[in-house]
């Protein structure tokens, strides 16, 4: 996955293009490079490396021009060289694109294009267009028509942007199966794979469709559908999202802002109308069977609301991973619910499309407004937790968490599952959430910071947890690998003895979300696995809640909330586990808005 931006203006955007990848720069940072038109000539320029590392070395931001192109890249095809960096640039120097997605007939289009005499630069699948682009105007002289032919040829899922000197006042954009959105200024369009491309330029942007093409001028665009050439009207939506709250303020990473950002995100997820939260449980109860899925992070979000849907509304809704989803044989009267900030990770999207298919009603939580799934589903509630940069998932993930608490709840009354009074006591406890995320942030963050530091050279960890703690167990092993590249194996508690036991001594650590006492049958069982890790040497952290006098005797250190209402407690393990990986990546120097191997939205399979 990569970011593409472009810019049509009627002044010099070396500088905005180079800050519009930079903005991007998280959904792949191994190469980047920009393309500008100047005098008639193509100017290009490209580097392996990050955005700035990059501009150290190329001059991004002083390119001269009043129309471009940009990328950021995260290898798929072809290995992270300069040539395999975007843009690619025709051998004859006339057409330059940047590509997002996989063109899946590439390896017989290059064979063609060779025996031809085509001498090709680098092992991407992208510069193949280029080639087809010059072929295809060689024949018939005309850009539009050249870009259409070439596009006729290629198979995959891609965005592809082009500028060529044959038209030096518009961009040729195209969408298949990965997301293209246009951004409308004044005096200037922008072009960008995602809304971060253009938001601190304009707020008004229009969602492509699948199979639409545009001719994007500074004045004027022209949407097309790729079939027919027929136009298409389309509607222009207004971003509320606050560029303020996308950069990065005090905060040394994005990471630590967007954690900080969490009471916020939680008062946002509040915020949702309740008309939304019960048309969305209704749905659940007009369904004969329900799935929950989503990917990563939000496969684990997905598993910590199976059991919201199992106390507050005794409903079992399994919980599947995107990438496995296939194995469900779903029908009409189904039901899938995804969960994505993104909106646009592959797996989600063609597991969502498989239960179409099947005839099965869809619904989804996204973050990104105008991204796929959020157009694609019969119902979907947009979680409104603005941007979220770092590559790894925190407020976005916690909000969805929230989120998929109150259907639940909603879900309960509605089946009477829990009494009214019950009921407006956990409405309570909600509404008190975003206060009590503000004060353990405060209060905890020291706390956490010092034990991440004094385990920070741990290389194993084991994360253990009982009932809904089992799945923030889990979601809390997947952040502490992704962002220190440290071992760490989310199970349940009480598995531990059917194996894993036989590992530990002093250097395996144990991470323990210890319930509240009052969740006596789930403490009572956490406890146990404590006392059985202590008693063969190895060593106890715990998340646990003040008063915990059992738990506090069997841990070498822990970190202590306050006490909360049970309903809000896994979530409040959540953020401190969000922390301490936080700062055990700190003290490992780690690249922790942009671990290595990563990236923010997941577009391929
Ligand atoms: C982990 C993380 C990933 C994503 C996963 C799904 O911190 O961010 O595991 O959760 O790739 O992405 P979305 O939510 O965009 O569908």
């Amino acid at each position: 996955m990569c970011g593409i931006s472009g810019i049509v203006h009627s002044e010099n955007i070396g500088r905005n293009l180079f800050n519009s990848i930079r903005n991007l720069e998280y959904r792949g940072y191994d190469s980047c490079g920009m393309a500008m038109l100047r005098q008639g000539e193509l100017d290009l320029r490209k580097n392996v490396g990050g955005i700035d590392e990059v501009n150290s070395l190329e001059k991004l931001d002083q390119m001269q021009g009043s129309i471009g192109i940009a990328h950021t890249r995260w290898a798929t095809h072809g290995g992270v060289t300069q040539e395999n960096a975007h843009p690619h640039l025709s051998p004859n120097r006339q057409f330059v694109i940047v590509h997002n997605g996989i063109i899946s007939n590439y390896q017989e289009l290059r064979e063609r294009l060779l025996k031809n005499g085509v001498v090709f630069e680098s092992l991407t699948d992208t510069e193949v267009f280029v080639n087809l682009l010059e072929e295809s105007y060689s024949n018939c002289n005309d850009l539009e028509k050249a870009f259409l032919a070439a596009l006729g040829q290629i198979e995959g899922s891609f965005s592809i942007v082009m500028l060529s000197s044959h038209d030096p006042d518009h961009l040729y954009c195209v969408k298949k199966e990965s997301p293209l959105l246009l951004g409308l200024g004044e005096g200037c369009n922008y072009v960008g794979s995602d809304l971060n491309a253009f938001l601190e330029y304009t707020r008004k942007a229009v969602v492509l469709d699948d199979g639409e093409y545009v001719v994007l001028g500074k004045n004027d665009y022209q949407i097309r559908k790729l079939q027919t050439r027929e136009l298409v009207e389309k509607k222009v939506l207004h971003i509320d999202w606050d560029v303020e709250t996308s950069k990065r303020g005090g905060y040394s990473h994005y990471m630590l802002k967007e954690i900080f950002d969490e009471p916020q995100t939680v008062r946002q997820a509040l915020k949702i109308p309740l008309g939304q939260i019960s048309g969305l449980a209704t749905m659940f109860t007009e369904s004969s069977r329900a799935y929950l899925m989503g990917v990563g992070t939000t496969y684990y979000v997905a598993n910590i609301s199976q059991y919201f849907f199992s106390t507050l509304a005794d409903r079992y809704y399994p919980a599947l991973s995107s990438d496995e989803f296939s194995v469900v044989n779903v029908e009409s009267g189904d039901m899938v619910l995804a969960l994505s900030q993104s909106g646009e990770t592959y797996d989600t999207k063609s597991s969502l499309e498989y239960a179409k298919v099947h005839g099965a009603q869809t619904a989804a939580v996204v973050n990104v407004m105008g991204s796929a799934i959020s157009m694609m589903v019969d119902q979907v509630i947009m979680q409104g937790s603005g941007p979220e940069i770092c590559v790894v998932s925190t407020k976005a993930a916690l909000a969805q968490t929230f989120i998929m608490l109150r259907v639940a709840l909603e879900l309960g009354r509605m089946r009477q599952q829990i009494t009214l009074d019950v009921y407006q006591e956990h409405q309570r406890d909600l509404e008190l959430f975003p206060q009590m995320v503000e004060q353990i942030l405060n209060e905890q963050s020291g706390f956490v910071r010092n034990i991440a530091r004094a385990t920070s050279h741990v290389e194993h960890w084991l994360f253990l947890g009982c009932g809904v703690y089992y799945p923030v167990a889990m979601e809390s092993a997947l952040k502490m690998k992704e962002i220190t590249y440290q071992h760490a194996e989310g199970m349940p508690a009480g598995f531990l003895k059917h194996g894993t036991l036989s590992m530990v001594e002093p250097a395996l650590h144990s991470l323990f979300f210890v319930p509240l006492p009052e969740q006596k049958d789930l403490h009572d069982r956490t406890l146990i696995a404590m006392e059985q890790v202590k008693a063969r040497g190895g060593t106890v952290i715990g998340i646990m809640f003040q008063g915990d006098e059992r738990a506090l005797a069997v841990t070498d250190q822990a970190v202590l909330l306050p006490q909360m209402s049970a309903l809000c407690a896994p979530m409040a393990q959540m953020i401190m586990a969000q922390m301490f990986a936080y700062y055990a990546a700190l003290d490992l120097g780690r690249n922790i808005d942009k671990p290595r191997n990563l990236a923010k939205s997941v577009t391929v399979g």
